[in-house]
């Protein structure tokens, strides 16, 4: 049965370009991390592909929303951190616009592509805050108003000035060198969720600094090749679409920090 919350689905949407990926390389067995509530198996349903597909979320109420809509399709409460499968057993494991909401981004790689059978592949979109040099979850200036324009017409003028140098030079410089400052898999610790518990608007509770290049280069050090379906440019340059593919035969090295 498909619900009727996207019904018309946007063509441009990431959730029907991997669709329709995923109906072509036809997977046995997809399991999506941070499944919401469940688009993509309803895309996938639209596709003609009708394999085995598993939705993991932490929410329970969003998992109790999706078994009601989609009996046919198994829902979990479960985290990324903890996937409820066996090791190596599932063909394609999927994830979009989760990554970055996650504290312990490693943990959370190596448990998925734990999961994913030899040969198999983990699919992720994220944005790529250090490539875009944006980060919703950043305060900029004195306050949570989201434009330097709006901070002077409220009469704002420093908050205005020092937001505006915010948002253009200090933190897309900072976004640019925090692996080098921080180290590895760096997070924002106060992201603006935290101090303004009312700003819903998307990404203000990202904490990890999402990177394909840092994402990737993890994935070589563990011997996983990485593929980019769509390319790394234009619109997938601010918003990742990677594929990192497991080797046929288990590698030298396991996933491991
Ligand atoms: C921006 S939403 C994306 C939802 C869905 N993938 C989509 O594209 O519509 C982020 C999702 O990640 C889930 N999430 C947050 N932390 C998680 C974790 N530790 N493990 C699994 N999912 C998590 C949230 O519950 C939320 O559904």
């Amino acid at each position: 049965m498909l619900s009727n919350i996207d019904d018309d689905p946007d063509e441009e949407s990431s959730t029907v370009r991997m669709a329709r990926y995923i109906a072509e390389e036809d997977p046995s067995s997809v399991l999506e991390v941070g499944c919401g509530d469940g688009r993509l198996f309803r895309a996938l349903r639209r596709e003609d592909w009708n394999a085995e597909y598993t939705g993991v979320e932490v929410a329970e109420y969003v998992v109790d929303g999706n078994r009601e809509r989609h009996p046919e399709a198994n829902w979990d409460v479960a985290g990324a951190y903890t996937l409820p499968v066996e090791t190596g057993t599932v063909e394609l494991v999927r994830s979009e616009f989760v990554v970055e909401h996650l504290v312990y981004t490693v943990r959370a790689l190596r448990e998925m592509v734990r999961a994913v059978k030899p040969g198999g592949q983990l699919l992720l979109i994220f944005p790529d805050f250090v490539c875009s040099g944006r980060l919703a979850s950043q305060v900029l200036g004195f306050s949570p108003v989201p434009t330097a324009l709006e901070r002077l017409r409220q009469g704002r003028l420093v908050d205005s000035v020092v937001s505006l140098y915010d948002s253009r030079v200090r933190l897309p410089r900072a976004l640019k060198t925090v692996r080098e400052e921080v180290g590895p898999f760096p997070v924002n610790l106060r992201p603006q969720c935290l101090t303004y518990s009312e700003i819903t608007s998307p990404d203000v509770d990202a904490v990890y600094i999402a990177s394909k290049d840092e994402v990737e280069e993890w994935a070589y050090n563990h011997n996983l090749r990485v593929t980019f379906p769509w390319g790394r440019s234009g619109r997938f340059y601010e918003n990742a679409h990677m594929s990192i593919h497991k080797p046929p035969r288990s590698g030298r090295q396991s996933p491991s920090e």
